[in-house]
């Protein structure tokens, strides 16, 4: 990758995540706080060209792989055209477009996404049970994320993935279940640690160990094997022998992964963030909207990468009253 995006740790940042929306259809406890966001206005929010013309820059200094993120991605009119205009980056070096979506809306348009160019698709799925799922999401639609779920697996995308937050005894007795899900289904389901952000009621005890939950799965499946992981991977996965599918855990509080982060994301608003857990932003649409040249650009990154701390605070000490809460800054969740 460019200079631009190398931090003074030596990481290479090849990989980028773009939100495209601060709204969602769902509103995830653990993404948002009770009583909302304010939403930034419409005007604020980066244009399709504006979209593009970072995807473009970032992927000429080297990045591979984009995931688009939100609030909730598919909530953004044009979605499928942003889908296609970053599959004319190919020739320049994207390798992978994916999508990180709560599956509400999508299993009818998953054939055109396919057909416009994702290649990667997250589902974030935390239950099984639809009663706790609109607890958990403080709205109907549980059957239709099991819907796209189908519709991902016979779509053709590379790689389908299913999100699952665990949080202690609200749903982490379901991790069996999910488990038993790779048995018939070709899909990585990701236990994920519950993250801290601002308004989101994080507390330590809420955190289910991946080291635990690992536990519970190997008392069941002794003879479980580990699988390889890609070099950035957030996930360590195992698969159980004969099951089509794998199971991994996302530890980010418990274990982090920060020594091989080769992440950056541009906010729905244009701000580049070099980490989920730090606060400080930098506006790229500002930049772009006084008249700034794609070189100019550049450098605001390349400053931005540059401050990029080695690691985040520890749980304990993550400052999350100058961080956004999640929904702002790339996950699923909220309508307003
Ligand atoms: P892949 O491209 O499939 O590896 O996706 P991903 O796991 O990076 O992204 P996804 O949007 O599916 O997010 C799943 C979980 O990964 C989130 O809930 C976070 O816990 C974790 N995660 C994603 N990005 C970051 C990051 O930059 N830092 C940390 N610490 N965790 C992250
Ligand atoms: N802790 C862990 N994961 C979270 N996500 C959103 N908020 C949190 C949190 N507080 C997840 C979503 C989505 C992914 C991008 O982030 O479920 O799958
Ligand atoms: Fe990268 Fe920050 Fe996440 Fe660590 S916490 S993996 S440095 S984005």
């Amino acid at each position: 990758v460019s200079p631009f995006l190398q931090d003074s740790f030596g990481r290479k940042h090849d990989y980028l995540r773009i939100s495209l929306t601060e709204k969602c259809n769902l509103r995830c406890f653990y993404c948002m706080p009770e009583e909302g966001v304010d939403l930034a206005p419409k005007s604020h929010i980066l244009t399709d060209d504006e979209i593009f013309r970072l995807a473009k820059l970032f992927v000429r200094s080297g990045v591979s792989k984009i995931r688009l993120t939100g609030g909730e991605p598919t909530v953004r009119q044009g979605i499928l055209n942003i889908v296609e205009r970053l599959s004319t980056l190919r020739p320049l070096g994207l390798k992978a477009i994916g999508m990180t979506s709560n599956g509400i809306a999508l299993h009818r348009k998953l054939p055109q996404f396919v057909a416009n160019g994702l290649t990667h698709l997250n589902l974030s799925l935390d239950t099984l049970d639809p009663h706790k799922f609109e607890i958990m999401t403080r709205r109907p639609g549980h059957q239709a994320v099991l819907q796209s779920l189908e519709a991902a697996l016979a779509s053709g995308l590379e790689s389908v993935k299913l999100n699952v937050v665990v949080i202690n005894g609200l749903n982490d007795y379901e991790v069996m279940d999910f488990v038993e899900m790779t048995k018939s289904k070709d899909i990585a389901v990701r236990f994920i640690e519950f993250m801290p952000f601002s308004g989101n009621k994080w507390d330590k005890s809420k955190i289910v160990p991946s080291a635990e939950l690992l536990g519970r799965v190997l008392a069941r499946h002794p003879s479980t094997q580990k699988i390889s992981d890609l070099g950035n991977d957030t996930a360590r996965s195992y698969k159980v022998p004969g099951y089509k599918g794998s199971f991994g855990f996302i530890s980010s509080m418990s274990d982090h992964f920060c020594g091989t982060c080769n992440r950056l994301r541009v906010t729905a608003d244009g701000q580049i963030k070099v980490c989920l857990f730090d606060g400080t932003e930098v506006s790229l649409r500002d930049q772009m909207r006084r008249g700034a040249s794609d070189d100019e650009l550049l450098h605001v990154i390349g400053h931005a990468v540059g401050n990029k701390k080695a690691k985040h605070a520890g749980m304990e000490n993550i400052d999350v009253l100058q961080n956004r809460p999640m929904i702002l800054i790339g996950a699923r969740s909220r309508p307003r």
